[in-house]
């Protein structure tokens, strides 16, 4: 259990005999205390009664004493509550002598499907691909560290018109020669010049759309040729999850083209919930509430005039199959805002459909953009969009340069396995430490930079950690009696304790930047602590509970890390 919910339990039986109904306690970290109650402000007005007075009475009531060392009335009508000492300790005690470090496990575990990266085959994965790739990795892994069974859904692009010039393409430079071009991952030059022959070429162009027909006919001969595509881009796709070191695996491809028999059926069930409107020749949804600028309602178009099935009908499809056949009740969709009124949409249509109804919900985890160091979008030097490997790359030898300068005895393959755990984890960290809706500047200086709100400032208290265990030749007692005398002592502990709540809140929002400022925070204590407070050369039984403090600091960090995708070495 951690502070701030404890506080708040046992403030609220006092509000609510001082209110008389139940009243949110609103207990907060504070500047002023160790945690802050608000809520006689907010009550003032609805009784009519000064703040302080209702503060001071709420005082008088609460069962505060045994975790307390000082309750005051402050400021305009503030509790301001100081932990004691000793309770604050056999927290702490509590955390460390638990391996899930104080998080159990959640009471009512669900499916969740987390639908992430979602490349398009024969195509560059860009930064956007990034993204969606480092976010929905750590939904994946914090929603499976707290029970929920976890289905990794990836979307990829695998099906539609432009496979018939893919595919046309694909036969012009033979199918050997066309291999060895989509798995060195040269995607987009293939993708170029089979859009520029559609383009120039009258008669490629014809060949082209017949491709097309024969592949949505399923034309055996033409699918072996799609296949062929599909598989060596999955192949390239598999290459750079391994470079970023995410959860995702070939079992988690789930293409749009695997939803291919179920979109009749979908489209059929929208029209005989008498849903289907017909607008220009095409087969439309209009959800109430999506209006355009000049407030026309927007169609959401599920067949179009020539027959086909777009975007729209593939997400339709794989969400009524995602809550139905798989039995999902949360659906996470972590794709760029662009998408965002797709998403709206396409949710707005499955719940008149009756495809998403409570518990069941779906939310886009929605971001914005990566710009380069000019603060426009992120592109090559040569004006075209950068490549993720190409990116990853420059990450990991940066990153190995950096661990070779700072630590010249560390042998070559220890050192590039720091390299790749840093580069990779400055990258992840750095698109996950701001708040995810806004977009964020590439800065290898910056990202890579040992203070800071960075993954190698935390990587590197990870490994200061580690290297007093070293020296200690011993592991901590996890039975050690944990006493608080020192306020640096002080302060890292209501850190600490202060884990589980972040880790819930972040389940919720999926807002992991407040994960990575709460692991900030606990690695600045700890440096607090670590400065001021001597370990190895305490006395016993100071040095006993201080070596506590530095293994629940280690754990915490580890953990925190690792629910983002981020790895931490033993040394830096
Ligand atoms: N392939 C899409 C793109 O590159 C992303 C797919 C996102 N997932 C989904 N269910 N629509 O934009």
């Amino acid at each position: 259990m951690d502070l701030e919910r404890l506080l708040a339990d046992r403030l609220a039986p006092a509000f609510a005999a001082v209110a008389g109904g139940p009243v949110d306690p609103a207990v907060r970290r504070s500047q002023h205390a160790d945690f802050q109650s608000d809520a006689a402000l907010g009550l003032a007005r609805r009784l009519g009664r000064p703040p302080r007075e209702i503060a001071a009475e709420v005082r008088e009531h609460a069962a505060l004493a045994d975790l307390c060392a000082a309750v005051e009335v402050s400021g305009p009508g503030f509790l301001n509550l100081t932990v004691a000492g000793h309770a604050l300790g056999g927290l702490v005690s509590a955390m460390a002598a638990d391996p899930r470090l104080g998080v159990p496990p959640v009471a009512e575990p669900e499916t969740v499907v987390v639908d992430y990266s979602g490349p398009n085959v024969a195509k560059e994965m860009h930064v956007g691909h990034l993204r969606s790739t480092v976010i929905g990795d750590a939904a994946a892994r914090t929603l499976e560290w707290l029970g929920h069974r976890v289905l990794r859904a990836n979307h990829l692009g695998d099906w539609g018109t432009p496979f018939g010039m893919l595919i046309e393409h694909l036969l012009d430079l033979g199918e050997a020669g066309a291999a060895q071009e989509l798995s060195m991952g040269d995607l987009d030059g293939f993708y170029k010049a089979a859009r520029a022959k559609f383009d120039d070429d009258e008669a490629f162009r014809g060949r082209s759309r017949q491709r097309v027909v024969a592949l949505q006919g399923g034309d055996p001969a033409t699918l072996r040729l799609w296949r062929l595509l599909v598989t060596q881009s999955e192949g390239y796709f598999l290459t750079v999850y391994d470079l970023l070191d995410v959860t995702l695996s070939g079992d988690d491809f789930r293409g749009e083209s695997s939803y291919h028999d179920q979109l009749a059926p979908t489209v059929e069930e929208l029209d005989r919930l008498g849903l289907l409107r017909r607008s220009d020749g095409a087969d439309c949804v209009f959800p109430p509430g999506s209006v355009g600028r000049d407030g026309e309602p927007l169609p959401l178009i599920v067949r179009k005039s020539d027959g086909g099935y777009g975007y729209p009908a593939t997400d339709l499809a794989a969400l009524r199959h995602r809550t139905g056949a798989l039995g999902a009740t949360r659906l996470l969709y972590v794709v760029g805002l662009p998408q965002r009124r797709h998403f709206e949409m396409v949710f707005a249509v499955a719940v008149q459909a009756g495809w998403l109804t409570a518990p069941a919900r779906a939310e886009h985890v929605g971001f914005g953009s990566i710009l380069g160091p000019d603060g426009r979008m992120l592109r090559s030097r040569a004006g075209g969009s950068v490549k993720l490997a190409g990116l990853l790359t420059e990450a990991v030898e940066r990153a190995t340069a950096l661990a070779r300068e700072r630590n010249p005895e560390l042998g070559e393959s220890e050192a590039a396995e720091v390299g790749c755990a840093v580069g990779v984890g400055a990258i992840k960290y750095a698109d996950l430490s701001g708040d995810r809706h806004k977009d964020y500047v590439l800065d290898w200086e910056r990202m890579l930079s040992l203070d800071g709100n960075t993954a190698p400032y935390l990587q590197y208290a990870y490994s200061r950690v580690r290297s007093i265990f070293r020296r200690a030749g011993a592991a901590a007692r996890p039975d050690a009696e944990v006493s608080l005398a020192e306020p640096a002592e002080r302060a890292l502990a209501v850190e600490l304790v202060g884990f589980a709540s972040v880790v819930e809140e972040v389940a919720g929002g999926l807002e992991f930047h407040r994960l990575t400022a709460y692991l900030h925070r606990l690695a600045v204590a700890f440096s607090a602590f670590y400065e001021r407070c001597p370990v190895l050369r305490a006395e016993e039984p100071v040095r006993e509970s201080r070596l506590v403090l530095c293994d629940l600091t280690g754990r915490v960090l580890r953990q925190g890390l690792d629910l983002l995708g981020i790895r931490t070495p033993e040394r830096l």
